[in-house]
């Protein structure tokens, strides 16, 4: 059975983290995979995770199984980020939460579930969309088709073409949709905007499914939550999986939640029965850790607010090397207007590089961009700027 084999082709983001390791230039700079790094070029463990952790090593008591779905302080703190915590799909016991392995693993969890209840459904993802997202979704043996989203034209959201092209999706299809901080192009739908969407799920019968990777990285916790909230306004039901990844860096711990939402408690809580037999069969309960970190911060008032400073402080730095990665293309005679690298939120800007620019950057530079042009813009340090300017400056002369 092995022999036959040959190898798989590398995946599209963590592939070329692999790369970037094993390439021996000094100078070489990852700016593929969406991880935060400091200034020092470093993915720390945040100050109130670490007390979080060492408070969990002197009072953790079992490492028994938790739950299928996870234990019911996770859950309930992450309704009350997704939603804060007076809000109706609280109150009225609507929404179900599965803490999962990452936001990944609530989005694999999602897709198994609908295969098993709306099998014939297409999921609609935006063009471009994150790497993995088709791949999740065919994988569970979905159809996956795309609608428009970026106009690389005007670097900005082709809301006309977007909203044209959910108006034709059918009944009981999903639509994926990122909440903020779109990965990969870091433009978002203003609120009226959110709204329309709304209104048109429920005009045409479509359910959306939010991804929502990046809260706190774009405006803060509360402002991005705001899309989803108009969403939830409109629509009876949708899905939501959300991670802790990237606002809590806990990005190896596998923290995420899938959350579903439903026109009546009785009705989420008898999905949510299908979506803990989907995780019994897949992998039977969640990882504890990282669940258990986020319940200890979020309980403790002084945690709490150490925690929030923290994303508060991520989310600086990314915005001031946004504004300095424009300064340094600008200062090196380019002329291509980058302004619009200073208006996208989150971690990542799509640069408007090309596939042969992107490719003439790792191999003579040693710099990892991930194909389609989406840049790391945490991965830039004032140690590694000048380097990377000095090669985009480069490329775009050729
Ligand atoms: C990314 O888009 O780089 C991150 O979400 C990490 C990943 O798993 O691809």
């Amino acid at each position: 059975m092995f022999a036959d084999l040959s190898m798989a082709p590398p995946d599209a983001i963590l592939g070329l983290t692999e790369a970037y390791k094993q390439d021996p230039r000094a100078s070489k700079i990852n700016l593929g995979v969406g991880v935060y790094q400091d200034d020092q070029g470093v993915t720390p463990v945040l100050g109130s995770v670490k007390t979080a952790e060492e408070r969990l090593l002197a009072s953790e008591k079992t490492k028994s199984y938790l739950s299928i779905g996870g234990s019911p302080e996770y859950k309930t703190h992450v309704q009350q980020l997704l939603f804060g915590a007076d809000h109706a799909v609280i109150a009225e016991s609507r929404a179900r939460t599965a803490h999962t392995p990452g936001g990944t693993g609530g989005l694999r969890v999602g897709a198994e579930f609908l295969k098993q209840h709306a099998g014939s459904a297409t999921v609609w993802t935006s063009t471009p969309t994150w790497a993995n997202h088709p791949g999740i979704f065919s994988a569970a043996g979905l159809a996956v088709k795309s609608y428009p989203y970026y106009d690389a034209a005007t670097q900005s959201l082709d809301f006309d073409a977007m909203i044209a092209a959910l108006r034709t999706v059918p009944a009981g299809d999903i639509v994926l949709l990122h909440v903020c901080c779109h990965n990969p192009t870091g433009v978002d739908l203003t609120m009226d905007q959110w709204s329309e969407v709304g209104r048109v799920a429920v005009e045409r019968g479509w359910i959306p499914f939010l991804d929502f990777a990046y809260q706190g990285l774009g405006d803060d916790l509360e402002q991005d939550r705001q899309g989803l909230l108009r969403l939830v306004d409109e629509v009876p039901e949708c899905f939501v999986a959300s991670s802790f990844s990237k606002n809590f860096g806990l990005y190896r711990e596998r923290t995420g939640a899938l959350t579903l939402v439903a026109e009546t408690d009785s009705a989420a809580a008898a999905a949510f029965s299908h979506v803990e037999k989907t995780i019994r069969v897949i992998y039977s309960n969640p990882p504890a850790h990282g669940g258990l970190v986020v319940s200890t911060i979020l309980d403790d008032a002084a945690l709490r607010q150490q925690w929030e400073q923290e994303v508060a402080d991520i989310r600086t730095r990314i915005k001031s090397v946004r504004g300095l990665f424009v300064q340094g293309l600008a200062q090196r005679g380019v002329d291509r207007d980058f302004s619009f690298i200073e208006r996208q939120k989150g971690m990542f800007s799509f640069s408007g590089l090309s596939d042969d620019q992107v490719s003439f950057l790792r191999e003579e530079k040693g710099i990892y961009i991930v194909k389609g042009g989406r840049i790391n813009v945490a991965g830039i340090t004032s140690k590694n700027i000048d380097v990377l300017c000095d090669a985009i400056a480069d490329v775009l002369k050729k």
